[in-house]
């Protein structure tokens, strides 16, 4: 649905709540107050949470049977409207609320001024977001699980492939690139995490607090709860129309998630190119230049590093929009649906650009272990090879920076060095060292949880596959 859908002629059209208006809204500020034009997205939360009032309504006997009938039908019937794109929405209805409402009434006749009977838009709005919120999360949820499943599969296959670690960027040691991946993978595990202790604030309903102090009808919030799938309703009225911080929470998620994988994708970018040259993204992830032939660029992760801006930026505006707000309501909260519904766009697309690409790329082993022989990686295996043999780690640590040393002399690595070589720095070196400064040797040592040995990583893929 567009803003062009959108009809603004019926300016003059009556307002629910002209009661008490001598003269009609101004044209501009009718649109300037008017949020229509994006909370539609919320017609189906809406719904669902006015079938679920009107039910409840009749339960407690402020509706007879039969109204409540009428009225679910004629809901149901504008659902099918909106979803055959046959509903024509009003700016000077101003809100998704109002303008299914009034539809209602046109099908239905006056029962349909009976929904709004104990309710408030003020609750009625609290509850579509977080009905919206809640579908949105598990979507999200389960995307973020696919696209971790990916990550271990990867993270298996690769589990004894070698890379250099970088620490400052600079080779540090040598490292599985299964190893890498599940560093990836453990960010994901909290961020899911995160997801899910953010939906139990998410799933309470406010729903009943009505404008701001509750209603007076004697109505059963318990009823609609739970025919909402709500875990409890909220205790406070006030705070329940008023606060918005589950969705300041759930961008708090968003935010890092992002983070995130704009560091995966910073190391993506980097291992694509030349002179990385560590892995191949298939084509179908990548698109060309106008005018460099040659160029195969990584656009998919650019794109989902540049995306964090928004995201992060999301969440900052809702902070700020909360920020100082007395209680109960203000109209400062009807901002708070952009943000997040931008938020929830661009997470549930990165996620699925991420969730395909993963198990696509191909890593280039060799270029990785070349890689990973430069930059001296196994000086500290010579070290903690020095102190085996009972140099203490202070001394071991010199040694070895001059044996770096005269190896960047001569452009030679650790491993390159005859035996004669390598004892004129200490003569404790014998020919035993080669074990511990070969790659292999190097990341077959770190055998311990949490350690890069391959079959550490094979361990922690299968502890991870289990659930833990
Ligand atoms: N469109 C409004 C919002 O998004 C709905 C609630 C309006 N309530 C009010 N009293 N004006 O917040």
């Amino acid at each position: 649905m567009t803003d062009q859908s959108i009809t603004d002629q019926n300016t003059s059209a009556e307002k629910p709540w002209g009661g008490r208006f001598t003269e009609p809204t101004d044209a501009f500020v009718e649109r300037f107050t008017a949020s229509v034009g994006f909370d539609q997205r919320l017609y189906h939360h809406d719904i669902t949470g006015s079938i679920a009032h009107a039910t409840m309504l009749a339960e407690v006997g402020v509706l007879t049977a039969q109204e409540r009938d009428t009225i679910i039908e004629g809901l149901k019937g504008v659902k099918a409207d909106i979803e055959a794109g046959r509903f024509e929405w009003s700016v000077s209805l101003e809100d998704v609320h109002m303008n299914i409402e009034a539809k209602l009434t046109e099908r239905i006749g006056i029962t349909g001024k009976k929904l709004h009977t104990g309710r408030s838009r003020n609750d009625q709005v609290a509850t579509d977001i977080r009905l919206y919120l809640r579908d949105e999360i598990d979507v999200i949820a389960a995307e973020l699980n696919r696209l971790q499943s990916g990550l271990l599969d990867l993270a298996e296959r690769e589990a004894a492939t070698i890379m250099p670690g970088f620490t400052h960027l600079q080779t540090a040691q040598p490292v599985t690139f299964g190893h890498h991946l599940l560093a990836w993978y453990e960010m994901l595990v909290r961020d899911a995490d995160r997801l899910q202790d953010c939906r139990k604030r998410v799933n309470v309903m406010p729903l009943g607090a009505a404008a701001l102090a509750g209603t007076t009808y004697p109505i059963d919030r318990s009823i609609t709860a739970k025919l909402l799938g709500f875990d409890r309703p909220s205790e406070n009225s006030l705070d329940s129309v008023s606060d918005r911080d589950f969705a300041i929470e759930f961008c708090g998620f968003a935010a890092l998630l992002m983070t995130h994988l704009s560091r995966f994708s910073e190391e993506l970018v980097l291992w694509t190119s030349a002179q990385f040259d560590f892995i191949d993204l298939p084509d179908r992830f990548c698109t060309g230049s106008s005018i460099m032939p040659q160029k195969k660029n990584p656009d998919v992760p650019e794109l989902v590093r540049g995306k964090t801006g928004r995201v992060n930026g999301h969440l900052i505006s809702l902070l700020t929009l909360m920020k100082s707000q007395p209680l109960a309501y203000n109209k400062d909260n009807q901002e708070d649906k952009e943000p997040l519904f931008d938020t929830v766009d661009t997470v549930k697309g990165c996620l699925k650009a991420y969730a395909d690409m993963i198990p696509a790329i191909e890593a280039k082993a060799d270029n990785m272990r070349v890689a990973a022989k430069r930059g001296f990686s196994t000086a500290t295996d010579l070290a903690d090879y020095l102190v085996k043999k009972g140099v203490a780690f202070r001394d071991a640590h010199e040694i070895v920076g001059k044996a770096v040393g005269f190896g960047v002399a001569e452009g030679r690595d650790l491993s390159e060095m005859t035996t004669e070589e390598l004892a004129r720095f200490s003569d404790v070196i014998g020919e035993d060292v080669f074990d511990v400064l070969t790659l292999d040797g190097s990341v077959q040592a770190r055998d311990h949880l949490g350690g890069t040995a391959p079959n550490q990583v094979r361990a922690a893929v299968a502890r991870a596959r289990k659930g833990r």
